[in-house]
């Protein structure tokens, strides 16, 4: 696919030092991130947004990340791993508090459901996709901006800011304010208590699946909390309490 590189539509205050590359259409922002840090083109804090992406992915292998040209918030951003002050592995939750941060001061309730999705309600409005490319971190983030309509078969229904407040947001302007929370939350003290404070679910009880994504083994717990390091504590039917380092919350029972 022949990649253009266009001038965003607006000049996006960053916090970090890496650039931001836009294009209107990308197969995926993570590919064409991954091939930013091959080249040595890639710093702290580079951003590679799109438009719209042909082949989006999603955290579940094969089921593609659907979005229409210009409708919703679609980047990555690489981050050097040595400049991180929280665990490795609590950068994807790190992530969604980010995102939850950014909604919270456009006043738009939300919470992170374990992993890293952000939900308003029962409603999906952020996916969150983390994989390492070298000696980086790297974050896809979809925000749902502006869609109303979305594709079916979803795991959850899906929910978009001009849905939750009847504003039209231009993408780069939640770019804009959500880079400042990505750059806080790296070195943050107290990411435990505040990632705790907006954990969907929280001492409930819900169905879980354990190990990699779609795998199967489900089991009924109630959510305790998160660990140390990111992972999620569940207690059993039988009040014992272990630490999920894989899986997904499919349903709140409450
Ligand atoms: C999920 O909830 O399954 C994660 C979805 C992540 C989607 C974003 S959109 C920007 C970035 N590029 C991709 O191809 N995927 C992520």
């Amino acid at each position: 696919m022949e990649l253009s590189l266009i001038k965003p539509d607006r000049n996006i205050q960053s916090p970090f030092p890496g650039r931001i590359f836009f294009y209107e259409e990308l197969e995926s922002t993570m590919t064409q991130a991954r091939a930013l840090v091959a080249s040595g083109d890639a710093g702290q804090g580079t951003i590679v947004q799109a438009g719209t992406q042909s082949a989006g992915r999603g955290r579940i292998p094969g089921r593609k990340w659907e979005s229409g040209q210009g409708q919703n918030l679609l980047f990555t951003i690489l981050i050097e791993r040595k400049s991180l002050k929280i665990p490795i592995s609590v950068f994807p939750l790190a992530a969604g508090l980010a995102v939850s941060l950014a909604l919270e001061e456009l006043r738009i309730p939300c919470s992170i459901k374990w992993p890293n999705d952000i939900l308003c309600g029962e409603k999906k409005i952020c996916g969150i996709l983390c994989e390492t490319a070298g000696s980086f971190l790297s974050a896809g983030i979809g925000l749902n901006c502006n869609q109303e309509r979305f594709p079916g078969g979803l795991k959850r229904p899906p929910t978009s800011i001009f849905m939750e407040t009847g504003r039209e947001s231009p993408p780069s302007i939640l770019l804009e304010t959500l880079l400042p929370h990505l750059h806080s939350v790296l070195t943050m003290e107290n990411w435990h208590a505040e990632i705790e404070r907006r954990l969907y679910g929280m001492g409930r009880m819900a169905i879980l699946s354990e190990g990699a994504a779609d795998s199967g083994g489900e089991k009924r717990v109630r959510i305790s909390g998160i660990g140390g390091q990111g992972e999620l504590m569940v207690e059993g039917a039988d009040g014992a309490r272990s630490a999920v380092f894989t899986g997904e919350i499919l349903y709140d029972q409450s």
